[in-house]
């Protein structure tokens, strides 16, 4: 530990798990739908934006300035304001259509709580603390996962991510009020890294019996929409044997996905769904189909998608149809920093995995060290409302972070 004695707790407490609870029942109630009891907090919304606000506050609460980097990335400080090599934390608030409470903000909130903890412990920091918060991660809105983080780091252009549209038909520009800033090579310089807590997204830590993780990899994954075009027609009269139907052809190419995908032991899924004109009583014109396909290896994940196109391709020659197929987003495989992450593990005495959930440390870490912690989710349900964690292990999450905290900022 680089001779610097541990002054921060290593476990949660009593007292730790409450102030844990506290500051999560702030921003429970935002964004829940009563009926599902999942989050609709989709980016740059009203209850985003209440989330905003909430961060701001709590930066403030703390003395910590906010900068807005001209995309919709928040970043509150603790330190010298002109001091390089800070260490940023954070996450998003942003959530999936009817997803969890802990996928983003938890990691938010434990980045404050550790300040808190780092604060209490009088732990005095050589390094700044950074805590982020990054806009649309999951993609739920305009459809591009990690947009504010591909934005800052300039792997999206600021032209691409203002035109693209929600399903409302408004763009990022118009939601944002005006076109991005893009890179800011200039912000990023600043930080010298990055470790971003989340809960876990499978059940890999309830199987090792513990709290904590530290990630080594993230698979590479991307998203992919195929649009399948027939001819419209009347329900009842038109013969079967006469029809040109694209819904045919797309429920074909879901089963295709799963039966390659699992061939592979690779991961597909086709989640999202657009008919038109979606009536009960008329062969559509056209099927939208998104496809979320995700594998350990580079070549798997291009072997997998090319299999999928062709075998749609050929069932719509079968089915008098036709489909394309156009790349949405692509994240490649992210191996973070090793000796970060070693280090880490060793500091926590945690297990490590890696994850076929993409983040937005994912797209940092090509530019700083990176290192994520997972935080036990008991059920390994997420993108869903039965996503969960125990409050002893949030805190113990917050712990740990206060740890890893410390311990870069320190040495
Ligand atoms: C984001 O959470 C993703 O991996 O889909
Ligand atoms: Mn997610
Ligand atoms: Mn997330
Ligand atoms: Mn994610």
């Amino acid at each position: 530990l680089q001779g610097s004695p541990a002054t921060t707790a290593t476990t949660a407490t009593t007292a730790s798990t409450a102030r844990f609870r506290v500051l999560w029942d702030e921003i429970a109630p935002i964004g829940r739908d009563a009926r599902t009891g999942g989050y609709l907090r989709y980016a740059l919304t009203e209850p985003e934006q209440r989330l905003r606000e909430w961060f701001r506050a709590q930066a403030e609460r703390r003395g910590m300035p906010v900068t807005d980097d001209g995309n919709g990335n928040l970043f509150a400080r603790w330190g010298d304001p002109d001091a390089a090599d800070a260490v940023l934390t954070g996450s998003h608030f942003d959530s999936v259509p009817h997803g969890g409470a802990y996928d983003g903000p938890l990691g938010i909130v434990s980045a404050f709580l550790a300040v808190d903890e780092l604060r209490a412990a009088g732990v005095a920091p050589a390094r700044p603390l950074v805590v982020g918060a990054f806009v649309e991660e999951e993609g739920g809105r305009f459809g591009v996962p990690c947009l504010g983080s591909r934005l800052l780091t300039g792997a999206l252009t600021p032209e691409r991510a203002a035109g693209l549209r929600d399903a409302d038909g408004v763009s990022f520009a118009e939601a944002f009020g005006g076109q991005p800033a893009g890179a800011r090579p200039d912000l990023l310089a600043g930080f010298g890294a990055f470790v971003e807590l989340h809960v876990e997204q499978g059940r890999a830590l309830v199987d090792r019996d513990a709290s904590v993780a530290v990630a080594t990899a993230i698979w590479p994954h991307g998203r992919w929409r195929l649009d399948f075009t027939g001819e419209p027609n009347h329900a009842g009269t038109t013969r079967m044997a006469d029809r040109r139907d694209p819904m045919l052809t797309y429920a074909f190419t879901v089963l295709a996905a799963n039966k390659e995908a699992r061939l592979r032991g690779a991961h597909a899924t086709m989640g999202r769904v657009h008919a038109e004109p979606n009536a009960t009583n008329a062969i559509p014109a056209r099927v939208t189909g998104w496809l979320d396909a995700r594998a350990a290896e580079t070549d798997t994940l291009t072997g997998l998608v090319e299999a999928v196109h062709a075998k749609a391709v050929e069932r719509a020659r079968r089915d008098g149809t036709e489909v394309t197929l156009a790349e949405e987003s692509a994240t490649p495989l992210v191996g973070f920093d090793a000796d970060l992450g070693t280090r880490l593990a060793a500091l926590l005495d945690a297990p490590t995995l890696p994850t076929a959930a993409g983040h937005d440390a994912g797209v940092l870490a090509g530019h700083l060290p990176t290192a994520m912690l997972f935080v036990r989710n008991p059920t390994g349900v997420s993108h869903s409302p039965a996503e969960t964690a125990t409050d002893a292990d949030c805190a113990a999450g917050v712990a740990a972070l206060a740890r890893v905290l410390e311990e870069l900022t320190c040495a």
